[in-house]
């Protein structure tokens, strides 16, 4: 891998032009972090380009002198995706911020990877429409990182996750090369997917500069009720019982109590009014157009929640107090963080099989000495697991941490599940692909990469 040396320096400034290059250490290091634990590795130049023709000349710059590049979204990523490993490029995308086209005809929008995630949602909206994909940080992400690492949130139960969206997209591969992976339609059998391959390859095959994606009718009216549990084992129960009684809620959110408190004194807002012996909730969203038939939902849910020792639903009877409650559960993983230093898993089993999840975390946590809490997408079967440093002393964290981890890796995929559901392999689980894969398996990936890209310089050290 070599370096930016200062002609090269001259020739990508001749490219973004002067204001768009930087190569301060302040800039770099900013660059150089994302949401995962406290690592920074910063990127020898960030470049800031504008549209796809700027990245399609800094790629090829990249290719013919062996450069690192690494595409930079928002950094608000949870395994590291967007961290320059080995220097070079850090290549962001965070003028690619505009909504090309919102096609009513089509119910289809294009747009560039910069946009904040919140942000087109609002615009659909606007027009009535619905992009549902909706991570914790839709606030401040981009459309751009949650392609590339598939990235989920609470209604992926029921609309599904961003790769369920995604139906075409402009990429620029490491030669320079520009091209289209499908076309936009919703049915497509033309050769290999290429769309779905990039979606979810955390920028290591092409650098994504447009994304075609469906969109669907907004619903009107939508439901949210917060159920506390004596266990988080009965809470997990009732969530197949759910589904099972032909229910799909549009969330289906689970919330250990300490996570639950944590996160009351981290905002510093009350939404909640946890009573002792209630050791979990479940925060459950039913969405349509018809409110008669929602109540109908919440009903048959009210009766099965029941049947596995609940507490006292809460309602939220207006827009407010919904918007307190989601806040509180956005915010979770924030809270967690703040505690102690701390490992975030994001485990994903089949559904009914998350009571024996939950269970093995707290056996292995319990066999290593960590405190963990645990909260995530229940619907989903996907549970993010915060193992917590608390006062263990850096040795002991360092010694056990990766072996408690390749427990817990181990218990999952025992389960059937995989060892991540939407956050990405990243940097920071990379050790651990081979509990999921045989080595034969993990070189079909590696080849598929060294196609797109031979010299290995997008986005290097992540994945493998
Ligand atoms: C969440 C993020 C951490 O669900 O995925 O809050
Ligand atoms: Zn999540």
């Amino acid at each position: 891998m070599n370096k930016l040396d200062q002609e090269l320096t001259s020739q990508l400034r001749a490219i973004v032009g002067d204001e768009n290059i930087y190569v301060d250490q302040e800039t770099r290091i900013e660059y150089g972090h994302d949401e995962t634990e406290d690592f920074n590795f910063p990127p020898d130049a960030v470049l800031k380009p504008q549209d796809t023709s700027q990245v399609s000349a800094i790629m090829k710059i990249a290719s013919d002198h062996g450069i690192p590049v690494t595409p930079i979204g928002a950094r608000t990523g949870l395994s590291g995706g967007a961290l320059s490993l080995h220097g070079g490029i850090g290549l962001s995308m965070e003028r690619f911020n505009q909504i090309l086209e919102i096609d009513e005809q089509n119910l289809q929008a294009t747009v560039e990877p910069g946009v904040i995630t919140e942000v087109f949602q609002i615009a659909v909206k606007e027009k009535g429409l619905m992009y549902p994909p909706d991570p914790a940080s839709r606030g401040s992400c981009f459309i751009g990182g949650n392609v590339a690492e598939n990235s989920g949130g609470p209604k992926a139960v029921k609309y599904g996750v961003t790769k369920d969206f995604v139906i075409n997209i402009e990429a620029v591969l490491p030669s320079g090369e520009v091209i289209w992976t499908g076309a936009n339609t919703l049915k497509n059998s033309t050769g290999y997917n290429l769309t779905q391959l990039l979606v979810g390859s955390e920028g290591t095959l092409a650098v994504i500069t447009k994304i075609v994606m469906r969109l669907i009718p907004h619903p009107t009216n939508d439901l949210l009720m917060l159920v506390p549990f004596s266990t988080a084992t009965n809470a997990c129960k009732a969530v197949s019982a759910i589904f099972k009684a032909g229910v799909v809620p549009s969330g289906m959110e689970f919330m250990e109590r300490d996570a639950i408190q944590f996160t009351m004194d981290f905002i510093g807002e009350e939404p909640v009014p946890l009573k002792d012996g209630e050791e979990a909730h479940l925060l459950i969203e039913v969405d349509g157009n018809d409110e008669e038939l929602l109540m109908k939902d919440c009903e048959t849910i009210s009766e099965i929640v029941a049947q596995f020792d609940c507490g006292e639903i809460l309602f939220a009877e207006d827009q407010a107090k919904k918007d307190q409650l989601w806040k509180l559960r956005r915010r979770v993983g924030e809270a967690v963080k703040a505690q102690s230093v701390y490992k975030e898993e994001d485990t994903v089993v089949p559904r009914f099989q998350l009571p024996e999840l939950l269970k093995s975390v707290k056996e292995i946590g319990s066999d290593h000495g960590f405190r963990s809490i645990c909260y995530g997408h229940a619907g989903d079967g996907n549970l993010h697991v915060n193992i917590l440093k608390d006062d263990m002393s850096d040795e002991n964290w360092d010694e056990n941490l990766p072996v408690a981890i390749r427990e817990l890796f181990t218990s999952v995929k025992e389960l059937g599940g995989t060892i991540s559901g939407e956050h990405g392999i990243g940097y920071v689980q990379r050790d651990y692909m081979d509990i999921m894969f045989s080595e034969e398996h993990l070189n079909l990936m590696r080849s598929i990469k060294k196609v797109f890209d031979p010299k290995g310089i997008l986005n290097p050290g992540k994945i493998f």
